[in-house]
């Protein structure tokens, strides 16, 4: 038997704590936080005010005393490690505020009723374009699925699990944000801070912000590792791009391509013939090969593709950047390819209530299989025998 302990606990950490403890070993989780995921949690808008606060004051904690203390237990033939408890991985967190920090108008604090009838015509037109804004500048990463008016958009889609046991409906009702059966969020037209910290239980804000690709190692792994029975996930609705200041879908599907709005109908077919290459590269090395090790963005100009369509394929498409190699952006648009359909029209996938799901699902399994979880406890220090170095 062998004990695992673990600082600042992570994915990482909840990944290694959950295989350990799936193979019998004993486990001990500390964490010195109140909340489960570390770095990689997810919180409501007011919680990661909290999480801000916590971390400016982290800097202040004196920790001299309490080190005296425990220096002061020590016994005879022992030697101690002392641990940090100052987390620097984050550091100089400030907080820039974009929206509108005025109080909102009174009508716009009546409840949604009233609210509803103040929405105007040329609201309804400014409220899209706020939505869509959100979504590039990269600060919200759940991409919204209640927009409807386009016709690239998607209704929403099912909630998967992507295996076969769901989560019971008691803990679903823990869940501080709004299912997705309930009726969409009225948008007003100016956002206001107030506005946010009076929603900001509907929405979770992630610390990491990433999305798994639907056949990627992440959602492999817990599939395998049966760590998926413990979450929802849904697939993203759709996928857009901000080209030339203007905020455009990128098409994902077949269905997609032909009806684009922003490709020519020579676009559409140059498109298509390039994906269905991708598709299988590697059996026509003959296309490739001379510029494998070259820029994919200069094979894109070599196979004749159009500047708007070098664009999708590289940034929206293969997510590569300008100096990616060609064999290896075949290789992402391939996989891109391949994510399709198979839980949904995008290849990516999300926790339900935010990525800080995911983690905590590992520390469940852990948990299932005996491990220990202790949060508020912190680590001051390790102390070892002289003699035999444990
Ligand atoms: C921490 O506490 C010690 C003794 O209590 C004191 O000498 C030291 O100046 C303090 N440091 C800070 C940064 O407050
Ligand atoms: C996952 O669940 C299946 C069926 O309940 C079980 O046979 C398998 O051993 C489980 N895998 C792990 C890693 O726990």
């Amino acid at each position: 038997m062998l004990s695992v302990w673990l600082h600042f606990p992570g994915l990482t950490e909840s990944v290694i704590a959950a295989a350990c403890s799936r193979v019998g070993q004993s486990v001990l989780h500390l964490d010195r936080r109140t909340y489960y995921a570390g770095n990689w949690a997810s919180f409501t808008f007011n919680g990661l005010l909290s999480w801000i606060e916590d971390y400016k004051n982290q800097e202040e904690v004196n920790s001299t005393e309490s080190e005296q203390v425990w220096r002061s237990l020590m016994e005879e033939g022992e030697d101690v490690l002392p641990l940090s408890s100052v987390d620097s991985s984050i550091s100089n967190i400030e907080v820039y505020c974009y929206a509108s920090e005025e109080e909102e108008k009174e009508e716009e604090t009546q409840p949604s009723a009233t609210r509803s009838e103040a929405v105007s015509e040329e609201t309804n037109e400014a409220s899209t374009e706020a939505q869509d804004t959100a979504i590039t500048d990269g600060s919200t990463q759940t991409i919204q699925t209640q927009s409807g008016e386009d016709e690239m958009s998607e209704p929403i889609q099912e909630q998967h699990d992507i295996s076969d046991a769901s989560q019971s409906q008691e803990e679903k009702e823990q869940h501080p944000i709004s299912s997705p059966a309930d009726p969409p969020v009225e948008v007003k037209k100016k956002i206001t801070y107030q506005t946010l910290l009076k929603e900001g239980r509907r929405f979770n804000i992630d610390l990491v912000s990433k999305l798994m690709y639907s056949r990627g190692a992440l959602v492999d792994l817990l599939i395998k590792s049966n760590v998926s029975r413990y979450a929802e996930f849904k697939n993203i609705g759709r996928i857009l791009t901000c080209r030339n200041e203007k905020v455009e879908p990128v098409p994902c599907s077949r269905a997609d391509v032909f009806a684009s709005k922003q490709l020519t109908v020579v676009e559409k077919r140059m498109l298509m013939k390039f994906l269905t290459f991708c598709l299988d590269f590697e059996q026509h090395p003959e296309e490739y090969q001379d510029h494998s090790e070259k820029p994919f963005r200069d094979f894109l100009k070599i196979k004749k593709l159009t500047e708007n369509l070098q664009d999708f394929v590289l940034h929206s498409i293969a997510i590569v950047t300008q100096k990616t190699l060609t064999e290896v952006g075949l290789k992402a648009t391939q996989h891109f390819l391949r994510c399709l359909g198979r839980y949904g029209n995008t290849p990516f996938l999300f926790p339900l209530y935010g990525l800080g799901e995911i983690p905590q699902c590992f520390c469940r399994m852990c948990a299932v299989f005996g491990g220990i979880y202790c949060l508020r406890h912190s680590v001051q220090c390790l102390v070892v025998d002289k003699a035999s170095d444990k």
